[in-house]
């Protein structure tokens, strides 16, 4: 029999799977905001579909609600420092997460950040109940990627890089 399950197993067992890192951003108007996230991946083809799974009530969260669009940056291995800003741990930064960190936009407006290997930009198609955070499905209306980076690996908590990589075609 096993044992009741909680939390902190259950994060045990997740930081076992392997991840990139992603910043989420959307745009409503002229405010702008966005997160971290690893809860990202690939939906549908016809359509073209991602998901992110974001908390319920984050600013982030609440920003696509209202700007119904979102982008997804794909970090590369030298930004660690942009991760970590995005997740709120720079306190003193935190009011304007982009401060020092240049970004362009696409389609739909949503900020996307120079220097990282490949990006979606999204109009928000559906979102659902996941418990404590909510599921959004982005129809991809524009993709870019960058050859010459390489990813940011998270993984048990950690960044890593993939060293031995060599640049792909
Ligand atoms: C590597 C990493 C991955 C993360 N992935 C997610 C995620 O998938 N979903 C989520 O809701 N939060 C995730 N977070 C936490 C958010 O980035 C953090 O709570 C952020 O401050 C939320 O911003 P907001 O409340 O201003 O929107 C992650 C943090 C890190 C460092």
């Amino acid at each position: 029999m096993h044992k009741t399950l909680d939390s902190a197993q259950f994060r045990k067992v997740m930081a076992r799977f392997v991840t990139g890192v992603t910043i989420v951003t959307s745009r409503a108007g002229e405010e702008v905001h966005g997160m971290t996230c690893n809860a990202f991946c690939s939906i549908s083809i016809a359509p073209l579909t991602v998901m992110v799974c974001l908390t319920r009530n984050s600013r982030t969260e609440r920003l696509i609600g209202k700007g119904r669009v979102f982008a997804v940056n794909v970090l590369s291995e030298s930004q660690t420092d942009l991760s970590d800003r995005f997740a709120g741990r720079h306190k003193e930064r935190d009011e304007n997460r982009f401060d020092g960190f240049p970004w362009t936009t696409a389609v739909t407006g949503a900020p996307i950040f120079k220097g990282s290997q490949a990006y979606v930009d999204c109009k928000l198609m559906k979102t659902f109940d996941g418990g404590s955070h909510i599921i959004h499905l982005g129809e991809v209306v524009a993709a870019h990627t960058d050859n010459l980076k390489r990813p940011l690996i998270f993984y048990q908590s950690r960044y890593m890089g993939l060293a031995s990589l060599k640049p792909l075609e």
